[in-house]
């Protein structure tokens, strides 16, 4: 496949003229940080992010979504709320728990343009930094 086969792929955020197309149309990044178990922040690993993310792949290649990259992440710092992810070139967050969770995300925000609010995280969600005070 050549960059001209892909759909077009829609401006990133901040974009200024000259900036190249976006490579990918979504590319989701999942975090799959594991922390031992005793770790006060957790961890997406822990809270079934590998699973999910091999899910959302599974999905996106029998859904025929083009143009979309489904990657690992390292933690992205927002463990207390995982699993988390983000989309790009939208930057919106989600919390999955389940499958049915990944294929609503898949539905309405990969193939729709939509958003999945009751899954969404937002600034201000996070807890305080472990050690410090709101
Ligand atoms: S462990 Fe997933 S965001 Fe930190």
């Amino acid at each position: 496949m050549t960059p001209d086969d892909r759909a077009p792929a829609p401006k990133a955020i901040n974009a200024v003229e000259g900036d190249p197309p976006q490579f990918y149309n979504r590319h989701v990044f999942v975090c799959t940080n594991e922390r031992p178990p005793a770790h006060p922040r957790g961890c997406c690993a822990a809270k079934g992010s590998a699973e999910l993310r091999d899910y959302m792949k599974k999905r996106a290649k029998e859904l025929d979504l083009k143009n979309v990259r489904i990657n690992n992440a390292g933690c992205m710092e927002r463990c207390e709320l995982g699993p988390s992810l983000v989309i790009y070139p939208e930057g919106v967050w989600y919390s999955p728990k389940t499958r049915d969770d990944i294929d609503e995300i898949l539905a309405t925000h990969m193939v729709g343009g939509g958003r999945v609010k009751r899954l969404m995280l937002k600034p201000g969600d996070d807890p305080p930094p472990v050690g410090k005070k709101a």
